[in-house]
């Protein structure tokens, strides 16, 4: 059983590479499980790149810094092999999205983008409209470099930003400056990407309001059509919790975020998560996937995948060896799995809420019912007690958290764990 407090640590930026405990296994027959899946939920793959310039003070993600030269061959080869072998695991699903994250991907090559996009599609059958987004730094492309991502095709870019201000930057210890992310963005419109997104951090060090908004408003007037905005928060084993910066107070934080929303909402950026602001129907369709609990497979060092089986009325997570070196070394093997784990039914429904309750629109009858095997009236107790807290709300087909839920998020997911 995977405990609470591992699940509810930080934003849920990327549940592909969120670290879930290894848990001790428990046989399967063990469990009482009672998913009844009719439907499959849709498809997603996630990869991971693993390296990055320079480690950053704050980031917990599975990024290492390089050192010497980028194993971009190699790396690409192994991919294609964990592919190969995990290809059984969905035979005949149609892959709506891929991400491309880390770490990293932008330090790959165009070439060796192209050369990985080529062997999945080869592999794996694609919708027709498939989603593909790369995420990339400031400081390591330039506008021909997104050109040649877009002629690979990848559709849709994710850049981290963080701020515009040189000062923030680099208490932060990033390798751009305000300049860089500025041109970032303008040379992802010249590329042709008329689809991207600006990952910002608010209650950084030494911030103040007026900064906060300043930042925004930079990065609302690069119009692009999605923008995240992430909290910082403290994560252990990162250099800002062995050493803590003096960060905005509580009260200042919630006033960043509050403004936030107000001037994302009027420049025509509909909050759909916690974090993240789109403009009409360009909602990141990955993300959305893991936020309605929907199946993703995980390929790279770290990746964590999710994975219904219809046979077996089951649902699998997995996860791959974390460092680069280990993964690579055992890419063509069995044992680049770290590990895997069947889902109880109580894992199930709090998984389920720990993701749709983050959505402000939050879930519908048939999800709930398609996603997780399950019947909503196992959950009718806590669904009452969150309604007459005011953390839900609900009508005859949604079910939706209020903005006290969304602030108390952990506090109403508290409510399905089993009792
Ligand atoms: C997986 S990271 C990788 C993106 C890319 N490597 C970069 O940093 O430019 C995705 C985003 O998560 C956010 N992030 C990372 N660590 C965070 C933290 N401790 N608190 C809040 N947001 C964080 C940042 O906005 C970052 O752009
Ligand atoms: S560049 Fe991104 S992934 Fe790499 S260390 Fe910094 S925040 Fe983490």
């Amino acid at each position: 059983m995977t405990a609470l407090g591992d699940l509810l640590g930080p934003p849920l930026l990327c549940p592909a590479i969120i670290p879930f405990t290894a848990t001790i296994a428990v046989p399967y027959s063990l469990f009482r499980i009672m998913h009844q899946f009719t439907c499959l939920p849709p498809l997603a793959l996630y990869i991971h790149f693993p390296w990055c310039v320079r480690k950053c003070p704050y980031c917990d993600f599975n990024s290492h810094e390089i050192r010497g030269e980028l194993a971009e061959r190699a790396y690409i080869d192994a991919l294609i092999a964990d592919l190969e072998q995990e290809l059984p695991r969905i035979w005949g699903r149609t892959v709506n999205s891929l991400f491309m994250g880390g770490g990293t991907p932008s330090l790959f090559s165009a070439d060796g983008i192209d050369r990985l996009l080529s062997a999945l599609r080869a592999r794996l059958t694609f919708a027709a409209n498939i989603e593909i987004t790369l995420e990339a730094n400031p400081g390591t492309v330039e506008q021909y470099r997104f050109a040649e991502f877009h002629a690979a095709g990848v559709n849709r870019l994710s850049i981290g930003v963080q701020s515009f201000q040189n000062a923030l930057l680099e208490q932060l210890g990033r390798i751009h400056d305000g300049k860089q992310a500025i041109r970032s963005a303008e040379a992802a419109h010249k590329a042709g990407f008329d689809n991207f997104n600006l990952d910002l951090m608010f209650a950084l060090p030494g911030q103040n309001k007026q900064t906060a908004t300043d930042d925004l408003h930079t990065a609302i007037s690069l119009s692009p059509s999605h923008i995240s905005y992430y909290q910082l928060t403290i994560e252990p084993n990162t250099l800002f919790h062995k050493h803590p910066p003096v960060l905005p107070n509580d009260e200042l934080a919630w006033a960043m975020q509050c403004e936030g929303q107000s001037q994302l909402t009027t420049a025509g950026y509909n909050q759909y998560e916690i974090s993240a602001y789109a403009q009409t129907d360009r909602q990141c369709r990955h993300n959305l996937n893991y936020w309605q609990f929907g199946d993703y497979l995980g390929i790279g060092a770290g990746a964590h995948d999710k994975i219904t089986d219809m046979a077996q009325q089951t649902i699998t997570r997995s996860w791959k060896i974390k460092h680069p070196d280990t993964y690579l070394a055992k890419a063509t093997t069995k044992h680049r799995i770290a590990g895997s784990r069947i889902l109880s039914e109580d894992d199930t429904t709090l998984e389920f809420m720990l993701n749709t309750l983050r959505l402000t629109n939050g879930f519908n009858n048939d999800l709930f019912q398609q996603h997780t095997g399950l019947k909503l009236s196992s959950i009718e107790q806590a669904l009452q007690t969150a309604e007459s807290n005011g953390w839900l709300i609900r009508d005859n087909e949604y079910i939706q958290p209020t903005e006290q839920g969304q602030q108390f998020h952990n506090d109403l997911v508290t409510l399905f764990l089993p009792t």
